[in-house]
This record gives structure tokens, C-alpha cells and sequence, in this order.
């Protein structure tokens, strides 16, 4: 029997984050077996609108990976802009300082919930693959309007159902393995627009084209079962997964789809420069 409250629940949560090493797992088999080979984190890393002397708030920073292309770009560390980096586990708090701690970074300890800021804080604000854990998301990206300046952005990474999520669901559902469709799908590409649009006035969604090609399916289970605790999938049903999963391969390779992508989102439109003309027909205001 699958306990469905307790897998989302904050303690869940915090037991599947308390160190870093669900996380390296899952993030090695993206790039050993992406096909764009650009890597997710470095494409949205591009996407940010940095400039000098501005302020940034990172939630849920996880291992802080976004933060390596930081370091790898001299231009940006001149820019001396206030960075932020966080996240509500002690575990990847420590990680955080241990890696990016000093300079313009600091870290710091915090939940979506209560961010502790003024209002009107930051130029920036990033909240990537997280948003799905939180359960009161009104509430989570009321805070983050709070502290958002007037003319700020609010930058917010997820997946979408049609990608690995409808994969694995389909194997599960194929095989009759008993698994929570619930935990992780209450922020995603499909209704991050709508959750959004409660709290901003423009929100636009970007994609990033991707897939998996993997031939070695244990490196896929191993994928599968680092989220478990989320998941609530059995050990016993590993060798029945292997199986299917092998079965499936063509020309040596497992063919996994991908949907990930992110919403940019901001308190205010003022189509009032000509540079927005072409934003106008991307940016969803009504
Ligand atoms: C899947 S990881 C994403 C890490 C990173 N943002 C990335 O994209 O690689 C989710 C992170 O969100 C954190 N998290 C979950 N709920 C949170 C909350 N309510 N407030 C702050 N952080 C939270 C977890 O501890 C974990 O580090």
C-alpha cells in the first residue's frame, strides 16, 4: 500500500534532499545519456538577464549547479552582482557553503514558505525544479512575488508529463507496479502557466529539446529508484523493470523522452518600449 501523504510531505522531502547524492545520481544519467548535449542547467544559465550591481535570490538551489557556469564566466563575476544562493535542507545548505560560500555568493538557509526579505528585494529570482515539492504553491510564489522588485524577474525550471514522467508511468501501469501519480506533478510545463499567472502579470515559457538514449538500463533504474522515497516503488519489482525496459531497446538503445523547460515571470507589463513589440507575442498577459 503506497502511504501517498506521507511521500509528498515535507519530511519525505527533506529525507530525499538531506545530502546531495539522489541528486548527482539523477543529474550523471542526464549527461551521460542527453542528446543536447548543451546540458539543461547551461541553457537556462544563458537565459538569465544579468547585469551589473543587481541582486539575485536562488531557492531551492540544490547543489548549486547553475553556479559553475558563474565561476567558468570572468564577465559575469565583474559584474559584482549580490547572489544568494539556498535551500531548505541542512544537508545541501552545508554542500552550498562548502562549494560556493564567499565573494559576492553567500548561502543561506530558506524556506519558499518565509522567505526572509523585504519586499521589493531582488532584481532575480530562481526557483528551478523545486516548485513541484512545495504545497502550498500560492503561498510559495506569493513570497517570491514579495521579494521581487517591480521590474524584477522570477525565472522557474520544471518538467513536463510527456516526458520521462509519462515513460515511466506507462511501464508502471504496463506491468501492474503500484506507484504515487500524485507526489510530483503538481508543477509542471502543463500547469506552471496557470499557477503563475495567479501571482504575475506576464508569464512566457520556454523549452529546451531533449531526450535520453541509454544502454546501459541499469543506470536508468538506479535513476528510478533514487526518487523511491517520492515514488513509493518497491525494490522487488527492480528485475521485472530491468526486463521491460531491456526489452524495449532498439539498436542497442532505450529511446526515454524528455520535456523540461522554464517560465519566465514578472509583476508587471508595460508594453511600452519598442523592444517589447516582439516580447508582446510570446509573453502571456491575459
Ligand atoms: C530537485 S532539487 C533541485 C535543485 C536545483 N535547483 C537544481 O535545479 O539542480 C530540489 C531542491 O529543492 C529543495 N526544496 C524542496 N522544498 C523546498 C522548500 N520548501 N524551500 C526551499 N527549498 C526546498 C530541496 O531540498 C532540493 O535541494
Amino acid at each position: 500500500m503506497i502511504d501517498i501523504e506521507n511521500m509528498s510531505s515535507k519530511t519525505a522531502i527533506k529525507e530525499q534532499y538531506k545530502n546531495s547524492d539522489n541528486l548527482k545520481l539523477r543529474k550523471g544519467l542526464h549527461e551521460k545519456y542527453s542528446v543536447n548535449k548543451v546540458g539543461f542547467q547551461k541553457w537556462m544559465f544563458g537565459q538569465y538577464p544579468f547585469r551589473a550591481k543587481i541582486k539575485v535570490l536562488e531557492l531551492g538551489s540544490g547543489r548549486g549547479e547553475l553556479w559553475n557556469y558563474y565561476f567558468e564566466n570572468k564577465m559575469l563575476q565583474g559584474y559584482e552582482m549580490d547572489i544568494t544562493l539556498s535551500d531548505f535542507s541542512d544537508g545541501m545548505v552545508d554542500y552550498l557553503q562548502q562549494n560556493f560560500q564567499g565573494g559576492k555568493i553567500s548561502v543561506r538557509k530558506i524556506d519558499i514558505l518565509n522567505i526572509p526579505f523585504e519586499r521589493d528585494t531582488f532584481d532575480l529570482i530562481i526557483a528551478n525544479s523545486m516548485l513541484y515539492h512545495v504545497k502550498d504553491i500560492d503561498l510559495a510564489l506569493s513570497e517570491v512575488k514579495r521579494v521581487l522588485k517591480k521590474e524584477g524577474l522570477f525565472y522557474c525550471a520544471t518538467f513536463g508529463v510527456n516526458g520521462t514522467t509519462r515513460h515511466l508511468f506507462k511501464a508502471f501501469d504496463e506491468l501492474d507496479v503500484p506507484y504515487n501519480h500524485e507526489a510530483n506533478v503538481s508543477f509542471t510545463l502543463q500547469n506552471g502557466m496557470q499557477l503563475l499567472k495567479r501571482q504575475f502579470d506576464r508569464v512566457k515559457r520556454c523549452d529546451y529539446e531533449d531526450a535520453l538514449l541509454i544502454d546501459k538500463v541499469e543506470d536508468y533504474l538506479e535513476y528510478i529508484y533514487s526518487m523511491a522515497s517520492l515514488q513509493g516503488l518497491d525494490r522487488k519489482y527492480y528485475d521485472t523493470l530491468l526486463n521491460y525496459f531491456n526489452s524495449q531497446k532498439v539498436n542497442g538503445y532505450l529511446y526515454v523522452p524528455k520535456e523540461y523547460g522554464m517560465f519566465v515571470a514578472g509583476k508587471e507589463y508595460k508594453p511600452d518600449k519598442d523592444t517589447d513589440r516582439n516580447e508582446e507575442k510570446t509573453w502571456t498577459t491575459d
